[in-house]
């Protein structure tokens, strides 16, 4: 049985109405049917065939014939935790209304859920890989869902590359190979036309991507946001989550025997921890930027390749995180939970980052199909402890009796048609937008290797070597020479060292004469928090 903490969210109360034990019960059917006999079907005689009238045949087989959903199309992979998130102090009231954010006295019940990206839901833990970090806040004021990765930046800047890049780094469509590894052409193929991938593929052949645990990986927001303080003025934020253990990774030898040993390893990791009560627990820290800012960095902040580096603008601890309960079924939360980026709270709000704008319809969009329908914001690990009252009705799978005979707004009908609300309610920032409808971003879109070059510099020697390591080795797998060439043509870009000994463990010519002009950064160096330089 799952370990329960003394703390007991108003979550976990709500939850309780769902909750069923067979303990103590007597079998029966969907129907409350009492059933003496599960293991005989009705048969016409001791030799004779099945009867169709045997219903609880019927219903056994048939409801197992319905158990799967479809999985996730990407994190189909994932294991998750309630836990609860308290902020320091009421300093952010400055920049933001939310009020998990800025009352130190409430204890926030959350829902986490960490995944691998690539492959399927029952792939290997220890693979190469983004790792999810993905949060639910049951606010009082509604449901805030932050939805990151531990990288702070991402494969590609627009959202409607997605698809592509989707398509290009699961396994091959003719054989279905290779199933949840980095190591393939078509990844690559994609990586070679579309240099905007290569800082995240820097990330990727870093040991960041193999996570001793998930109680020692960052998380990431990724994506600028926007707090928005009462008074309607509003900050740029990047959310950052930074363990408590400190940021450890495997080494690569250990991954490829763990993979073979316990394919669940951080899995389970999680799980032992927690019913151990050793509770992973991760801070909140944020990178604020003034409105004003908006334009004094050589990067755009819309684009999610780039970080803010830390030595600009340092990462303000704010909160604690706790994760202390295991879920009770794993099909019921961790499968059923449903993250959306869509989903902010008053306080909180969006920027113009193409990715990010992306995200807000692909997440809705996906779940309708994964959940069956309109209604999935009910299943309990979804329903928000936050009242919900309003016109929507019907749909598959509706759990509600609504009442009154108005569904409608504004209506004279049912006295209890819901008002609109005078305060509290969520309004849009007013940003002002006035532009001719383009398919274009600004120029800093296009550099694509600065910031790879001050990842690669802010590596000590062994980092270093294991990052050439892993692009030998993936990139070595590579079949069509012509894409191991041109990778290593961007790598050229990002440094020449880097370039030449790539090239020569994957068997393409060393390029002579380094690309990588000084892009406009003398010294960089990341702070601790950007940079794995703690991992061991
Ligand atoms: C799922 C993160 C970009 C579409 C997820 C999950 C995470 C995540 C953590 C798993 C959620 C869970 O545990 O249930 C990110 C980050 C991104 C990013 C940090 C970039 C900053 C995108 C983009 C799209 C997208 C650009 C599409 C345009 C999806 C879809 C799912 C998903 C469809 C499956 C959701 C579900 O079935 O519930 N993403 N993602 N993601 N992501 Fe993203």
């Amino acid at each position: 049985m799952a370990h329960h903490a003394d703390h007991d969210s108003d979550k976990q109360r709500q939850l309780d109405r769902d909750r069923v034990s067979p303990e103590g019960a007597e079998l029966t059917t969907d129907q409350g049917i009492k059933v003496d006999d599960t293991d005989n079907s009705l048969a016409a005689g001791e030799r004779g065939p099945t009867l169709m009238e045997d219903f609880h045949f019927r219903e056994k087989i048939t409801h197992f014939d319905h158990e799967r959903i479809p999985e996730r199309v990407v994190h189909a992979r994932g294991a998750g935790a309630y836990g609860h998130f308290r902020v320091y102090d009421d300093a952010l009231a400055e920049y933001t209304s939310a009020e998990f954010l800025t009352d130190p006295s409430l204890s926030t019940p959350v829902f986490v859920r960490f995944s691998t990206v690539g492959g399927s839901r029952g792939s290997a833990d220890t693979v190469r890989d983004v790792r999810g970090f993905a949060t639910k806040f049951y606010t009082r004021h509604g449901n805030f869902d932050l939805v990151g990765n531990n990288m702070p930046v991402f494969f590609i800047q627009d959202g409607i590359k997605f698809p592509d890049f989707v398509h290009a780094v699961k396994p091959e469509p003719h054989n279905e190979i290779p199933q949840a590894s980095s190591a393939h052409d078509t990844l690559w193929d994609f990586v070679q036309l579309q240099p905007e991938t290569i800082h995240m593929m820097m990330w990727l052949m870093s040991d960041r991507a193999l996570p001793r645990s998930f109680a020692m990986m960052q998380g990431f927001g990724v994506h600028t946001f926007r707090l928005v303080n009462a008074e309607g003025r509003a900050t740029f934020v990047k959310f950052h989550w930074k363990p408590k253990l400190g940021t450890h990774s495997l080494e690569w030898d250990e991954t490829q025997k763990i993979a073979g040993k316990d394919p669940d390893f951080n899995r389970r990791d999680l799980w032992d921890n927690i019913e151990a009560g050793r509770f992973p627990e991760y801070e909140l820290c944020l990178q604020l930027v003034p409105e004003e800012d908006e334009h004094k960095f050589d990067f755009d902040l819309l684009d999610a390749t780039k970080i803010i580096p830390e030595e600009e603008v340092p990462a303000r601890p704010v909160g604690r995180l706790v994760l202390d309960r295991n879920p009770e079924n794993f099909f019921a939360e961790t499968e059923q939970v449903a993250f959306h980026l869509g989903n902010v709270v008053p306080g909180i709000d969006f920027t113009n980052d193409p990715l990010l704008q992306a995200r807000l319809f692909s997440y809705l969009d996906t779940q309708l199909i994964r959940l069956g329908g309109p209604n999935f914001s009910q299943i309990p690990v979804n329903r928000p402890v936050a009242e919900v009252r309003n016109h929507h009705r019907d749909g598959y799978h509706q759990m509600a009796i609504h009442q009154a005979r108005a569904a409608y707004h504004p209506n004279t009908l049912s006295g209890g048609c819901p008002a609109l609300s005078e305060n509290g309610s969520y309004h849009h920032y007013q940003e002002k937008v006035d532009g001719n409808k383009i398919r274009k971003r600004s120029e800093s879109f296009q550099d694509h290797y600065s910031q790879a070059t001050l990842f690669w510099n802010s590596m000590s020697g062994w980092e270093k070597e294991h990052i050439v390591a892993a692009f030998r080795f993936e990139l070595g797998k590579v079949e069509t020479m012509s894409i191991r060439e041109g990778v290593v043509d961007h790598l050229n870009h990002v440094d020449h060292d880097l370039a030449v000994q790539v090239a020569e463990g994957v068997g393409v010519e060393p390029p002579k004469v380094s690309n990588t002009p000084n892009h406009g950064r003398s010294s960089p160096a990341l702070s601790q928090a950007n940079a794995p330089r703690d991992t061991v």
